[in-house]
């Protein structure tokens, strides 16, 4: 179970990013994170992975915990043994290296005799990944990278996977089979904390959303009911087709919502 209490970001000592941020997410859910650009999604995730830069001055307030110990600390290494591991935003690859040690990266916490195992497993998922094994993983296509850096996550043999924006850029038919991985990972046990503008294919699949806003958590319960929900409808799953709204329509967004409370 991962729990937040709290949880306050300043950047660089002076810009608050997220404003008190308290949940509970527990073991083997899909939980989706919905927001506008700059809302503080992948500062939430970069918050528990440890990776903000506290040497620039970036600090965190609030407590967590992941299966009962403490998260927020200094060692980013120490949470992914934990088994938390984070895909990230827009991929971040190592373009120059193989595939294969990409892949071989994920592991780097790991000195046990199954990466070998693991790397045809992750093969086997990725077929796509087994057949281009020795290629330079910068001349992959999106898609690819995409799986790439899933299966780079997988590496760790992570109970928990982060995933920030994992269908950014794909096309609609890379969106699904993206979405399918993530549904296939979970039904082998592994919990998702998934980051999307694509609030239509994020409620699909998630068990449980939260909506961002500035920092803080303005709204949240079952997926099932989000997908329901008028406001919901309106201004994250609406026009354009693609579930993606602009920040003057969120802004607008709230501006209603202040004179209806
Ligand atoms: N290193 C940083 N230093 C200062 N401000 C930052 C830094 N990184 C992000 N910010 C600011 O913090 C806010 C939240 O950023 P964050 O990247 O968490 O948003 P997001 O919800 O992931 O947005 P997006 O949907 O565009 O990815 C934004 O206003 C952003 O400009
Ligand atoms: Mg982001």
């Amino acid at each position: 179970m991962l729990e937040i209490n709290n949880l306050e970001v300043v950047y660089n000592k002076v810009i608050l990013v997220l404003r008190g941020i308290s949940l509970t997410i527990e073991d083997g859910q899909i939980v989706a994170f919905l927001g506008s650009n700059g809302a503080g999604k992948t500062t939430l995730l970069r918050a528990i992975t440890g990776l903000l830069d506290i040497h620039n001055g970036d600090v965190t307030k609030g407590t967590g915990s992941y299966d009962g110990k403490p998260l927020f600390g200094p060692d980013p290494d120490a949470i992914v043994r934990r088994g938390i591991s984070h895909v990230m935003e827009r991929r971040r690859i190592f373009a120059d290296l193989t595939v294969e040690e990409n892949l071989r990266s994920g592991a780097f916490t790991r000195r046990d005799a199954g990466i070998k195992d693991d790397l045809e497993a992750q093969y086997e998922r990725f077929p796509v990944l087994g057949e281009r094994r020795n290629r330079t993983a910068g001349y992959l296509s999106g898609g690819e990278q995409q799986m790439l850096a899933v299966a780079r996550a997988m590496m760790a043999r992570p109970k928990m996977l982060l995933m920030d924006e994992p269908t950014l850029g794909l096309a609609p038919r890379l969106v699904e089979e993206v979405a399918q991985v993530i549904k296939d990972l979970n039904a082998e046990g592994i919990g998702v904390l998934l980051v999307e503008q694509n609030a239509s294919v994020a409620l699909q699949i998630a068990d449980h959303g939260y909506i961002l806003e500035t920092g803080k958590v303005v709204h949240d319960g079952p997926a099932e009911q989000l997908r329901e929900d008028e406001d919901v409808k309106e201004f994250y799953l609406g026009v354009g087709g693609d579930g993606r709204r602009n920040y003057r329509e969120v802004k607008h967004y709230r501006r209603r919502k202040r004179w209806l409370s």
